[in-house]
Order: C-alpha cells, then sequence, then structure tokens
C-alpha cells in the first residue's frame, strides 16, 4: 500500500464495532438459550473466525452484512466438531473458545495461523487443567487438544498476568463448573466479558479485594438469548484520532464509539498531552458506555509523557499509535512495563521499533517498552508483520512524513478493520 503525506484530516469515519465485544457477544450468544440479534458485529477477519468455530460447533448463525442472528444452544449444546477448530490470527477467538470447549463432553481440536500457534497458551491451559479439563499441547503453543469434561470443578484463580483474555477464559469455563469460579485480577484488564455475561442474565460478583478485583461467576447461572448493539472499536478509531491531533486543521467525527473506561485510556493519555476531545450523544448499550467523539488538529502536544504500570492493560492495543504519536510530542513518549506487548499478533516492540528507525525516528528499545523522542519522520519502506495494529499505526506515520511510504503486507488490516485504507483516504486532505 503506497500512503503519500497528507495536510488535514476532515469528516465523518465510520469506524467497524469493537472486535472485543463482537467476540463476546456471538460466543455468549451461541450458549445462550434462545435466539439473539447482534447489530454493528465486527466486520473484521478475527470476528469471522469466531462465526466460522461456532458454526463448526453446530451453532446456527446468520449474517447479513454487520447483522448476526445467533439460535443459542445452551451451555453444553455444542456438537463434537469433525474438523480441527481455525481461530485464524484471533487470540481472543482461541483462549475464550477453549474456556466454553473445557466445560463440554467431547474432544476437540483448536488451532490457527503461524502467528497464532506462536502465542503463549499455557496461561490458559493451566487454569483450565486445574478444574478437570484434559489439555495437550507441544511447547505451550496451539494446536490444542483439549477434552471437556461436564461439570468442571470450581476454582479461584489469581490471574499472573493482565489478560482479559485468560480471565475471560476461565469465566466462561466457570458457567460449566459446579458452585462459583472466580478471577482476582491485581490490575483491571477490560471487562467486557463480565458486563455482558450479566447482560445476559449470569450470575456475576464484582468485588474489590487488597488483592485485586475479585470477578465470580454463579455454575449455575442460566443465560437467555437478547439483543446487542456493539459500539465502535475505540482500538480502530484511535488511528483516525490521532491522525487528526498530529495534523494541523484537521476536524473530525467518529460517531457511536466504545468509552468502556477500561478501553479508553488513550484517551486519557491524550488529555494528559492537553489534547481535547469533545464527547456528546453519550449512552448505554449492552452494559457498554458509547458516545460521538470529536477530535481537532493539535499541532505539536506538549509534555514528555512516561506511562508505565497499570496504566498499560488499559491501552495495551494502542501502543503502536501511541509510539507513532510519541515522534510529534514536544517531550517524546517512553513506555515501559509493556514486555506483554512481545507475544501480541506479532513482537510489537520490535516492529514499532524497526519501523520508527527506518522512518528516521530517534528511538530507543527496552526488554519491556521503548522510548520515542520528537522526529521529523522520512517515508520509508514499512514491514507490517503480518499485524493489523502495526500496519495501520504505520498508516498514520505514512501521512506525517515527508515523502511516499509503502506498507508491505499491508492486507492485513482487515482482521480488525476492513476498508481501513479507503475509509482513511475519504477523510484525508492533501
Ligand atoms: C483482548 C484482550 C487483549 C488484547 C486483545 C483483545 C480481548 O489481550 O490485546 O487484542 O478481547 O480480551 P490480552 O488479554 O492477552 O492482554
Amino acid at each position: 500500500m503506497l500512503i503519500k503525506p497528507a495536510k488535514r484530516l476532515l469528516g465523518t469515519v465510520k469506524v467497524p464495532g469493537d472486535k472485543s465485544i463482537s467476540h463476546r457477544a456471538a460466543m455468549i450468544a451461541a450458549i445462550a438459550d434462545g435466539e439473539s440479534k447482534i447489530e454493528n458485529f465486527s466486520t473484521g477477519a478475527d470476528c469471522a473466525c469466531t462465526v466460522h468455530c461456532l458454526r463448526q460447533l453446530g451453532v446456527e448463525i446468520e449474517r447479513s452484512g454487520t447483522s448476526v442472528q445467533v439460535t443459542g444452544v445452551g451451555k453444553t449444546g455444542f456438537k463434537q466438531p469433525d474438523a480441527p477448530l481455525d481461530c485464524g490470527n484471533s487470540g481472543t477467538t482461541m483462549r475464550l473458545l477453549a474456556g466454553i470447549l473445557a466445560g463440554q463432553n467431547f474432544e476437540s481440536v483448536l488451532t490457527g495461523d503461524s502467528s497464532l500457534r506462536k502465542r503463549p497458551m499455557k496461561r490458559i491451559i493451566e487454569p483450565l487443567r486445574r478444574m478437570g479439563a484434559e489439555i495437550e499441547a507441544e511447547t505451550g503453543c496451539a494446536p490444542l487438544r483439549i477434552l471437556g469434561r461436564n461439570p468442571l470443578e470450581s476454582i479461584s484463580y489469581r490471574l499472573p498476568v493482565a489478560s482479559a483474555q485468560v480471565k475471560s477464559c476461565v469465566l466462561l469455563a466457570g458457567l460449566n463448573s459446579t458452585g462459583e469460579t472466580a478471577v482476582i485480577e491485581p490490575v483491571q484488564t477490560r471487562d467486557h466479558t463480565e458486563r455482558m455475561l450479566r447482560g445476559f442474565g449470569g450470575e456475576i460478583v464484582v468485588a474489590e479485594s487488597e488483592e485485586g478485583r475479585r470477578i465470580s461467576v454463579s455454575g449455575e447461572s442460566t443465560l437467555s438469548g437478547r439483543k446487542i448493539d456493539v459500539p465502535s472499536d475505540i482500538s480502530g478509531a484511535v488511528f483516525f484520532i490521532v491522525a487528526a491531533v498530529c495534523l494541523e486543521d484537521s476536524g473530525i467525527e467518529l460517531p457511536c464509539v466504545g468509552i468502556n473506561p477500561t478501553r479508553s485510556e488513550i484517551l486519557n493519555v491524550l488529555g494528559d498531552l492537553g489534547v481535547e476531545i469533545e464527547i456528546s450523544h453519550q449512552h448505554e448499550s449492552c452494559g457498554e458506555t458509547a458516545g460521538s467523539l470529536k477530535v481537532k488538529g493539535w499541532g505539536a502536544p506538549q509534555n514528555s509523557l512516561r506511562i508505565a504500570g497499570d496504566r498499560i492493560a488499559g491501552l495495551i492495543d494502542e501502543i503502536p499509535i501511541l509510539s507513532v504519536l510519541g515522534t510529534q510530542v514536544v517531550g517524546g513518549i517512553e513506555i515501559r512495563d509493556a514486555v506483554e506487548l512481545r507475544t501480541k499478533e506479532s513482537d510489537r516492540i520490535a516492529a514499532i521499533v524497526e519501523n520508527l528507525r527506518r522512518m528516521g525516528a530517534d528511538v530507543e528499545e527496552f526488554e519491556d517498552g521503548l522510548r520515542v523522542g520528537r522526529s521529523k519522520l522520512n517515508g520509508a519502506e514499512i514491514d507490517s508483520f503480518g499485524d493489523h495494529r502495526i500496519a495501520m499505526a504505520f498508516s498514520v506515520a505514512a501521512l506525517l512524513a515527508k515523502g511516499d511510504t509503502i506498507i508491505r503486507d499491508a492486507e492485513c488490516a482487515d482482521i480488525s478493520f476492513p476498508d481501513f485504507y479507503e475509509t482513511l483516504e475519504s477523510v484525508v486532505q492533501r
């Protein structure tokens, strides 16, 4: 993909439905009783993998554009699949589905593409084994062979890594456990599963304790089909927000974006840099808050910024674009305590550092993060490393650079944002 520098962004941007919420909506609707109708379902390839796997498990799903109708089969109603379930590039599909499959009385295999087969799965294997499922996985990675059991034993599990996927896996397994299964998270991660389960009638209790946030689910929970309107994905919106902030005279509007506080730390970071974002039409949708965002060009945001510790979990998917923003911030940006980034769709720390250097930026790599100084960017040849967020973040860097940029393997943006480049072109002025 060839991307030329831009002067400003002007117009309205429609971002696809939230990927994290769409996965959960489809999976929880599948194990609920009765019909569910999901609107604004993510158009990304990751969520298509979830739909495909659920169909292979015997769930009837009708899809027309962004409307998805799911006929739930109940908590133990999946049919044994006759082939491995292909989760593609999607960690959320694999880790959340593993939790549901652990509580089914049959054997199944979860696999994925070459990136997903390298990602760490011990983090879900360990708690699911403790609950009584048998799981085979050479080297702790997919393919995962799961011999489910029903009911599972209930556990109380303290998360060793701040991961919403692991938390969700255990909570979904807990739906098929005897008694009450609890997860304790020392650092709060995105809470879409808790909200969604509650919306379907699941018995969820959240309590703050000295150890952290304790979320418990009752194995007696019954789930009933419902209607869900998925807000647009803040992790997709952020590319346009940052581009508009960095290009003076920009003005864009992003309607109906999810602003769940466990996902919108990026807005607080922008606030710390003195950027004002106007939020209007705020409303609740499937237990999630959404609103329209208005963003104006800001030139060079002031202040240097160091982001570390508990803040990282709230913007884990925004770090590639935040690093690009760092090149435009007067005092630069340092990001630490983010070693988890090395286990995403690519080693994101290495991918960001490599590509920023190719564009001539001043950047320093740490094992757990990076520091980016204010830099003039030059057009370059960028490698997406097959990672959608790297491709999209560096498309924004390309708009800010001098000269043309080529993004290699750019089509991986389809994972979360098909039509990303067309949407970007529709608001770019040169
Ligand atoms: C996600 C959680 C995060 C995030 C991923 C989606 C989810 O992963 O990076 O893109 O939907 O729960 P971890 O839970 O592994 O941090």
